[in-house]
């Protein structure tokens, strides 16, 4: 009885996998836009997070079939419902655990990308769960589905050696992901900003309450090389069309490399409030990091994220980056304060927004 059960479950797998194969290869139909068939069906995990809804616009812009695998209220993906062409995206709700679920959502999908990832832990979900267990079922339900292509999201500063146990979560998924699929594309973001971001919106957020910002040793000692986050969706959909990068890591940070504390400076002056800073030791800052890590809804602040603000962020110029993948990556001055002046005041914002003032480079 065992046997058979075991040759019928081989059946309809392999069933199964003809199927999705025949489904797979549908043919480009269309001048290209959303209403064009691209050929692909993509499968987006986390696609209701801030990058999320850019990868999936960018997907249902060039016609792409997409599944959008959820574990919140369905009404937290209705924004993402009008970015594809009707009937073109389906929505299932998943656990991130569950591999069989997982191979499900994936069987049909020539490509997967794997955007799951939390600033913080919860009592249900470690860094190691999300960013090392999880990315392992993708990875592997990929590989069992023969699924084509997979792109993975890790961080720029990820390390084994980081002080941050964040950063060695993400290099410990990146390693597992790479062993059970060699052929895994590795997208290591710098902190992204956008409209819905928690770099350029914390300060903003924080400028209309407090009187004085704090800045560990006054943010002299640490380089950022933000990135806008149109470009991280303009590299993903290079990943997904080009064969190539299959298999790479790419680093992808902005073109100008900033002194923290000038970049805060550079924010309060979009926002059109006064920069009042002061040098806080870290140790009493994580005071107010564990105040907030018992906060039970979003943790703006934790002793994890208040460490990953003094690590710094350097050029790899012997590493592969968002130029070999053809994206002209902004610069930061460019476009923050069209996200930052709706944080003035109603009277300032109708100010005119080329009276800043200029954001300086630090050294290379
Ligand atoms: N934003 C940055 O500055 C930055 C920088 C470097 C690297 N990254 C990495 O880039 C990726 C995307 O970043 P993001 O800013 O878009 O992240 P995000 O806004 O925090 O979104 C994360 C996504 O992961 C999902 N998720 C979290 N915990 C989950 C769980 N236990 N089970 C299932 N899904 C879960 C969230 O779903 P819910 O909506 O249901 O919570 C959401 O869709 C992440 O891997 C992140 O670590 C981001």
């Amino acid at each position: 009885m065992a046997a058979l059960l075991t040759v019928s479950r081989c059946c309809r797998r392999s069933q199964i996998r003809r199927f999705s194969t025949a489904l797979r290869g549908l043919e480009r139909a269309g001048p290209g836009g959303r209403s064009s068939v691209s050929g692909l069906t993509v499968t987006i995990f986390g696609a209701t997070g801030f990058v999320g809804r850019y990868v999936v616009n960018r997907m249902g812009r060039m016609g792409s079939q997409i599944v959008l695998p959820f574990r919140c209220d369905e009404h937290d993906t209705r924004h993402l419902r009008v970015m594809g062409d009707l009937g073109q995206i389906y929505f299932r709700p998943y656990h991130l655990l569950d591999i069989d679920r997982i191979r499900d959502l994936v069987k049909y999908s020539n490509v997967v990308v794997n955007l799951v990832g939390r600033d913080y832990e919860t009592s249900n979900f470690s860094y190691y769960d999300l960013h090392v267990l999880g990315a392992a079922r993708i990875a592997q339900a990929c590989k069992d589905m023969e699924v084509e292509r997979l792109v993975h999201f890790s961080a720029y500063n990820a390390s084994y050696s980081s002080p941050s146990p964040f950063m060695v979560s993400k290099k410990q998924g990146e390693d597992t992901v790479r062993e059970i699929f060699p052929d895994v594309t590795i997208l290591k973001p710098s902190d992204i900003y956008g409209l819905e971001d928690r770099f350029l919106m914390y300060y903003a957020g924080i400028s209309k309450y407090i009187k004085i910002v704090p800045l560990i040793k006054m943010g002299k000692h640490v380089h950022k090389i933000p990135i806008f986050v149109s470009d991280v969706a303009s590299a993903v959909e290079k990943c997904v069309v080009d064969r190539d990068t299959m298999g790479r890591t790419y680093y992808l940070c902005g073109p100008e490399k900033y002194l923290y504390y000038d970049l805060v400076d550079y924010i309060f002056r979009c926002v059109n409030r006064p920069f009042r800073p002061f040098s806080i030791p870290q140790s009493i800052f994580n005071i107010f990091g564990l105040m907030n890590e018992l906060w039970p809804f979003y943790r703006y602040v934790t002793r994890d994220k208040i460490t990953r603000m003094t690590l710094s962020e350097d050029f790899h110029t012997d590493k592969l980056g968002i130029k070999d993948l053809g994206v002209e990556a902004t610069k930061f001055s460019d476009v923050a304060v069209r996200f930052l002046r709706h944080y003035r005041k109603f009277e300032g914002s109708v100010d005119p927004i080329d009276e800043i003032g200029p954001l300086h480079k630090a050294k290379a």
